[in-house]
């Protein structure tokens, strides 16, 4: 699998009692190589989860980051940060993806990994909300999980017997271009699926089925979904897709 070197530096205990779902950091990692990103810049990280990625980012490239997240609370976030030594440059909010605080243009980049998916994949949200957040020339990048391809049932066979509904907002990449690229309100920098997905997913696999009910308290199969989902995919349907956009100068 290819190496991420940046993420090496990171105890891979802390990043497996904070993340919530496949590799984050190796997503990220991945991401930014498409990304420029600069010292100072102000920088989104939208459903940021307990916020390793915000660490990564205010660490890696010495952006100041919005920590933003629904799930987990800004107070648990804040101390997360404090711990990591980077609360004087990631703010965490607590704020649902359709009623965020911020002002227009005020972001050089929002970035979302493994969250997109559950507000962003509706024709509205790219051009009524996400893009506005970002200044004239900022950059958009989202990690999202998917398919290779787009099927006419919205699944692939082998998959049949584990979908459910909230499943359907797993796309192609070409999808996820076509889907912002048609607002006319970016140009698309990168838009490919991430190498060995399954790779990057195996170990979140793993991890939940010894640590999922005790941590995210369900009973009902959450423990062995992914392992069981990443087993059925025989036909190596699943993907993990990276889309990286930046907004018109005149928009
Ligand atoms: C699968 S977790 C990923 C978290 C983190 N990015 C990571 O990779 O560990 C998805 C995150 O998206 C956030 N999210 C889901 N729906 C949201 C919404 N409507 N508004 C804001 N955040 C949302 C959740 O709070 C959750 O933390």
């Amino acid at each position: 699998m290819k190496k991420y070197p940046k993420t090496e530096k990171y105890d891979t205990n802390w990043i497996e009692q904070n993340w919530m779902g496949p590799h984050p950091l190796w997503l990220l990692e991945d991401l930014c190589g498409h990304m420029d990103l600069r010292p100072g810049m102000k920088v989104l990280d939208m459903g940021c989860g307990k916020g390793i990625t915000s660490v990564f980012l205010a660490k890696e490239y010495g952006v100041t980051v919005f920590a933003n997240d629904l799930w987990i609370s800004a107070t648990d976030n804040l101390r997360r940060f404090t711990e990591a030594g980077v609360a004087d440059n990631v703010f965490p909010i607590h704020a649902e993806a359709h009623a965020l605080p911020y002002a227009e243009g005020f972001f050089d980049a929002a970035i979302s990994i493994d969250s997109y998916q559950y507000y962003g994949a509706s024709e509205s949200y790219f051009p009524d909300v996400f893009s506005k957040l970002v200044k004239p020339g900022g950059q958009f990048g989202i990690v999202v999980p998917g398919l290779r391809d787009e099927y006419d049932k919205g699944y692939p066979e082998t998959l049949k017997e584990l979908w459910s509904p909230e499943l359907f907002t797993f796309h192609s990449n070409n999808w996820w271009r076509t889907l912002w690229e048609k607002t006319g309100l970016c140009e698309i920098i990168a838009c490919y699926d991430i190498d060995d997905p399954k790779a990057i997913w195996q170990p979140w696999a793993d991890w939940c089925v010894e640590h999922f009910e005790k941590e995210f308290g369900d009973g009902g199969g959450g423990a062995e979904f992914d392992k069981n989902f990443l087993e059925a995919d025989t036909c190596n349907d699943i993907a993990l897709i990276a889309l990286v956009a930046k907004k018109s100068q005149e928009k």
